[in-house]
């Protein structure tokens, strides 16, 4: 099974790469061919709604040329995408978000003359996020607004895990109770793609 995972922190060894690595090796334990994007080193420019993408229904199709065909190959290339995000202001940090948007008219030729199909139809998504806040308060609408992209994406939206950190100050993130977690978390997202 192959498995994208699109890293949204721009800390290289900060809480969400902390936590992406139980997560990985789990993946791999369990067989996963896994392949990790560290989104903060691309060039990935946000949407312009051109609309040029729309005219083409076999591939990405986009007016700009950036190192976003890459990732549209990597996801159309994976079984599973993982969104491994730090919540910024109650969403994901702005190269997912530029991921997201991309993606949305790019995979998705819905929004020319007529409707043409989701390419992406079918592929599985899990978020692992990491907060400041309770999840359930720092990672809230994210996941909503996620659960209604997938929906709309004809993507199967199989869950999220998140974690806090009590601030920089705190001493370290990582535990064992997280990496346990961190371990359960892609065992079920292998199970359930
Ligand atoms: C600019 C900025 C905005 C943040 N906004 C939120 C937020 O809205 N909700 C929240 O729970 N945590 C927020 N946080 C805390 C981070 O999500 C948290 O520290 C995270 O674990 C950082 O992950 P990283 O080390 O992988 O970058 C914010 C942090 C920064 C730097």
């Amino acid at each position: 099974m192959k498995i994208c995972i699109l890293e949204g922190s721009p800390r290289r060894n900060g809480n969400t790469a902390a936590l992406l690595e139980p997560f990985c090796e789990e993946l791999l334990r369990g067989g996963g061919e896994v392949r990790r994007i560290f989104l903060h080193d691309r060039d990935l420019r946000p949407c312009v709604a051109c609309r040029f993408c729309q005219a083409d229904w076999t591939g990405f199709g986009c007016s700009r040329y950036d190192e976003m065909q890459e990732i549209f190959n990597a996801i159309m290339a994976a079984d599973l995408i993982v969104i491994a995000t730090p919540i910024y202001s109650w969403y994901c940090t702005p190269p997912v978000k530029a991921v997201l948007d991309r993606m949305m008219y790019g995979m998705n030729k819905f929004y020319g003359e007529s409707r043409g199909p989701a390419l992406w139809a079918g592929k599985a998504v899990a978020l692992l996020m990491t907060c400041g806040y309770e999840p359930e308060r720092g990672c809230d609408l994210f996941v909503e607004g996620m659960e209604r992209y997938c929906k709309h994406s004809e993507l199967r939206f199989l869950g999220s895990y998140a974690e806090r950190h009590l601030g920089y100050q705190a001493g370290p993130f990582m535990d064992a109770d997280k990496e346990l977690r961190a371990r359960e978390f892609a065992k079920k997202s292998l199970e359930n793609v």
